[in-house]
């Protein structure tokens, strides 16, 4: 397993929409691997692959025990809505204000090409509309509201 350099929202490469993985290979258990120790030395939550510069529908995300490994991920479901604060590893200090689902309903594949669905609620439905927005190129910088306010926003954080 490596490190990985996670770049910043100058980068173009976290602009661009990915592709979709076809081969479920030990290159992408690799990459795989990579992200979620990358993540790990981070300290952050959730990571997509092209803010290591990989253009591929990859995320990894690790909150509270729990660890997802998403591969083409589709959001099929949302419902309701939660506003909220969020940061970004690629946007260091930038925390934001938006809107997002209370509860959403994901298709992928595993690192097997299996399919997969979940439904994520709450926290973990925000980081995965996050990191799936990354795959698109949307950086919470894009989307927000506005910028994060302690002094006016006590009750979002
Ligand atoms: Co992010």
């Amino acid at each position: 397993m490596a490190l990985r350099n996670i770049l910043t929202y100058e980068e173009d490469v976290l602009h661009k929409v990915c592709r979709e993985v076809t081969e479920f290979d030990s290159k992408l258990a690799t990459l795989l691997d990579d992200m979620h120790e990358t993540l790990t030395e981070s300290g952050g939550v959730g990571l997509a692959a092209p803010q290591i510069g990989i253009l591929r529908r990859v995320v990894v995300a690790e909150y509270d025990d729990q660890y997802y490994e998403l591969i083409n991920p589709v959001i099929v479901e949302k419902k309701g809505s939660q506003r909220v604060v969020e940061g970004c590893l690629s946007c260091p200090g930038q925390n934001c204000v938006l809107t997002r689902p209370q509860k959403v309903t994901v298709k992928a594949k595993n690192r097997f090409g299996e399919d997969v669905k979940y439904l994520f609620s709450g926290f973990w439905a925000k980081l995965a509309c996050h990191e799936i927005d990354h795959l698109d190129g949307v950086l919470i910088i894009d989307i927000k509201e506005k910028f994060y306010d302690p002094k006016t926003d006590k009750n979002l954080k």
